[in-house]
This record gives C-alpha cells, structure tokens and sequence, in this order.
C-alpha cells in the first residue's frame, strides 16, 4: 500500500451518492456505505468533498440560485445540502472515519461564482490532527450576485492549489470522460481539450454547475497553473476509490500541456 504523508483531495459525484433523478434529496444507501467502507481502509490523510446531487441541484433549478437572488430559495437549498452533508459524515464515522463537515457557505465568499476567499485554517488543522474535512457544493455568498452556487468540482482545484496538495480525482457516475463510443478518454490536457471538447457535455441529470463539461474545465484551469494532474474516473465501480486513494491513476488523466 502507498500512503502518502501528503493529503488526497476526493470528491464523491452527487450520481453516485444521491439519486440525481429524484425531483427531491435521495440518498443511495449501498453506495455511500461501500463507499465508507473503501475510504475506511486508506491510512492517509485526505479530505472529501461531495457533490449535492438530489439534494442541491433540484432545489438551486427550482429557485434560479446564481441568476436572482432569492433568500429562501438559498435557505431551503443549504439546508437540503447539509442534510446530505449529515448523512455522508455519519456513515464515514460509523465505518471508523474521523469524518467532520465544513459547510462552505460558512466559510467561503464568491465573485461572480467563482471562490474569492475560503477560510482554511481549520482545515489545516483538522488535518494535522487526523480529522476528515467533508466539503461539498454548496450555495455561497456571492460579492456580485448576492449569493451563487458553488460546486464541489470548483472546491476541489481550489483546495489543491491553496494547500499545495497534489493528488486529487473526482468520483462520479461514469468511467471518466468518455468518447461518442462510450470509451474512456485516457488524457486531456490544455493543447489537446479541442481534440476532445465535442465529446463533453453538461450532467444527463439536473445539474446546474456545469456536468460533465464543468468538471473538465475546474481541472484543466488548474493543470494551466500548476503541474498538478487530477483523475475523473468512476467511483460507482467497487474498489476504485480505495484503488484511487492508494495512488493508482485512473479514468481520464487531466494534465499540464507535455513540454517539447
Ligand atoms: N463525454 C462525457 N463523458 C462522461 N459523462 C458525460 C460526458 N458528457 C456528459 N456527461 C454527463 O456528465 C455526468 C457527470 O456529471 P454530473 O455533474 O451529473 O455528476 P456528479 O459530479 O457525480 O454530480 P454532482 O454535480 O451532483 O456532484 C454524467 O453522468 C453524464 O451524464
Ligand atoms: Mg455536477
């Protein structure tokens, strides 16, 4: 097994803990319990981030978050997506894991949807003291629109790059990015996102963060600006995240353009 002493930044998709076809929260009890499981088994520091999924996306469509300001709507959507929250922490601790959340809204501002500043410093020390963090999408408030939503694929780059970690993935429903033949695309990188741009699209589920094309475009931002290469790979499958965890890559590659 390699552990590394350096933390690994996992997010778990909102498809595969949550029912994304459900017009309400719905979590899927055997995924997050398997899932729980996998994560239990690593030793190393990590945190998670998780998707909002039924419980984020229908509400933040339902109430137009991002495009006007409507404080119910924000209330009735951050408290959906902290009972998703509430539930991933519990079943994490239930298998062992030292699992604690950090709500974003109460921790991060935005400008136009994008993070101005996140409050880490008790991140940091749950992590020296091996508490898991658990992040996840989130409504936030927003220095232009008042209040926005936030995905968890934007949080996870962000974190990266704030707390130089350099190995993260997002989990989510299906292999990686996949090709008009349901391959698995191996690699993408900032030259070659042209090459693949075509094949990649929004969620097949309400998703008002960005889908699949979302996720692409938070990983090749940060591949721009840094040498870090991250993982979309599937976290549906059985042992893929303990594999993920334990440093093998996986799904589609985002990484730095080659240098010639
Ligand atoms: N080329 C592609 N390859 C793979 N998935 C794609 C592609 N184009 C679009 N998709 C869609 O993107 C979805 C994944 O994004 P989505 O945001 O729904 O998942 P998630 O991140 O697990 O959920 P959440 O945002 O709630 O965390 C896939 O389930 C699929 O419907
Ligand atoms: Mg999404």
């Amino acid at each position: 097994m390699n552990v590394s002493t350096e933390p690994v930044i996992l997010k778990l998709g909102g498809s595969v803990i949550t029912d994304k076809a459900a017009d309400q929260g719905v979590v899927r009890e055997d995924s997050l319990r398997r899932i729980a499981k996998e994560v239990s088994e690593y030793r190393g520091k990590m945190i998670i981030v998780h998707g909002a999924g039924s419980f984020g996306h229908t509400y933040a469509k339902k109430y137009q978050l991002g495009k006007v300001f409507d404080p119910e709507g924000a209330i009735v959507t951050h408290e959906s997506v902290k009972k998703l929250a509430s539930r991933v922490v519990d079943t994490l601790n239930e298998y062992g894991v030292r699992a604690i959340a950090v709500h974003p809204m109460c921790c991060t501002i935005c400008r136009n949807g994008r993070i101005e500043s996140m409050y880490l410093d008790n991140i940091k020390l749950m992590l020296e003291n091996g508490l898991v963090p658990v992040l996840h999408g989130d409504v936030v408030m927003d220095l232009e629109l008042r209040a926005c939503v936030l995905s968890g694929d934007q949080i996870v780059p962000y974190l990266a790059k704030e707390l130089k970690i350099t190995r993260l993935g997002l989990g989510s429903a299906e292999d990686g990015v996949l090709d008009n033949d349901g391959k698995t695309v191996p690699e993408i990188t900032p030259k070659t996102f042209e090459d693949f741009k075509h094949y990649i699209r929004g969620s097949g589920s309400t998703d008002v963060t960005g889908g699949m094309l979302g996720k692409v475009q938070e990983l090749l931002e940060l591949s721009k600006t840094s040498c870090i290469t991250s993982y979309i790979f599937n976290a549906g499958k059985d042992d893929n995240i303990y594999r993920f965890l334990n440093g093998e890559p996986m799904g589609t590659t985002i990484s730095p353009d080659k240098r010639v």
